[in-house]
């Protein structure tokens, strides 16, 4: 439900392409004016921003302005790694910023990650919440003993101010005709894995979004399904665009930011031109060593800092 409208009726002249979180259940959404008048004396520079009620599960957001996304999964604390993969991004021509989910959780450097991805947002990024980011304030009992350790260390690490930024991202977020979501989308608060073609039809027969991005298994492939129901499914290969035609419906399941599981350790990202409609999945060398140097360094479990370096 939107409220306001032009700037006599609730609508505000910021800078370009920002965007900040309100508390309570509202989002400011930066809406690029395609020759509308506004009189904040910016002139073409000015974006429009109006304000929409959250809903508890998610949120809808409508941007008119084609651009190149850069997307990222899983960043799991890991500093390097995401370093290395929002220089890449940015060298890329990368304009706006997703991030879905699992900010925190096996890596070393928590307190960064988050005040990253809390900046990001304020500067217009999109984040959704992950099962990591959800068990920092709502323990979980399914997590296996190494992740458990890491979450009671980052509770410990994160400040009330950025445990509540976490425990505030909606579990998912449709914009224009893409639905973002950590995990498979039918019941996102369960938490399931895309792990085959049947799971990706599921997630896909839940909404009407031409393209669902998600992450979680810490693997890429990509899944498309077409008006028939037929799927098919494939892993992109880094570097090599696919066009996501507009005969059929898609599901991206990125690879993660900061602890790969596909045999490379190299961080994973994708990025997506909106006006072309082709999704570029990437891979980016980082210092690995020092990333798992930081998780011994802080008695983690050392199976989270070995696993880092073979990308299982
Ligand atoms: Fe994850």
């Amino acid at each position: 439900m939107w409220h306001g409208g032009l700037d006599s009726d609730g609508w505000h002249c910021v800078a370009p392409y920002r965007k900040k979180s309100l508390s309570g259940n509202e989002i400011l959404v930066v809406w690029r004016p395609a020759g509308i008048r506004h009189d904040c004396g910016l002139g073409a520079a000015c974006c429009l921003i109006s304000i929409k009620a959250r809903a508890n599960t998610g949120a809808i957001m409508d941007w008119e302005e084609n651009v190149r996304l850069a997307l990222f999964a899983d960043i799991h604390a890991n500093r390097q790694a995401f370093s290395a993969c929002l220089d890449f991004a940015r060298a890329r021509g990368a304009e706006r910023i997703v991030c879905l989910g699992d900010i925190v959780g096996y890596g070393a450097d928590p307190e960064w990650a988050v005040d990253t991805v809390m900046d990001l947002v304020n500067d217009g990024a999109i984040a959704v919440i992950g099962n990591h980011d959800q068990a920092i304030g709502t323990p979980s009992e399914t997590m296996n003993a190494a992740a458990q350790i890491a979450i009671e260390w980052t509770r410990g690490r994160l400040s009330l101010a950025q445990r509540r930024f976490l425990a505030e991202l909606p579990l998912t977020l449709r914009e224009d005709d893409r639905l973002y979501v950590h995990s498979e989308a039918s019941q996102p608060s369960q938490w399931r894995y895309v792990r085959d073609t049947p799971h990706a039809a599921r997630s896909l027969e839940a909404t009407d979004a031409h393209v669902t991005f998600c992450g979680h298994i810490h693997r890429p492939a990509l899944y498309s399904m077409s008006s028939a129901a037929k799927m098919t499914s494939f892993i992109p290969t880094t570097d090599v665009p696919v066009q996501l035609l507009g005969g059929r419906r898609w599901l991206a399941v990125l690879g993660s930011v900061g602890q790969p599981r596909d045999g490379d350790p190299a961080a994973s990202f994708a990025m997506l031109d909106t006006a072309s409609r082709e999704i570029t999945y990437c891979r980016v060398p980082y210092d690995v060593e020092t990333a798992a140097d930081r998780i011994r360094a802080n008695g983690l479990p050392r199976w989270l800092a070995d696993r880092l370096l073979d990308g299982r």
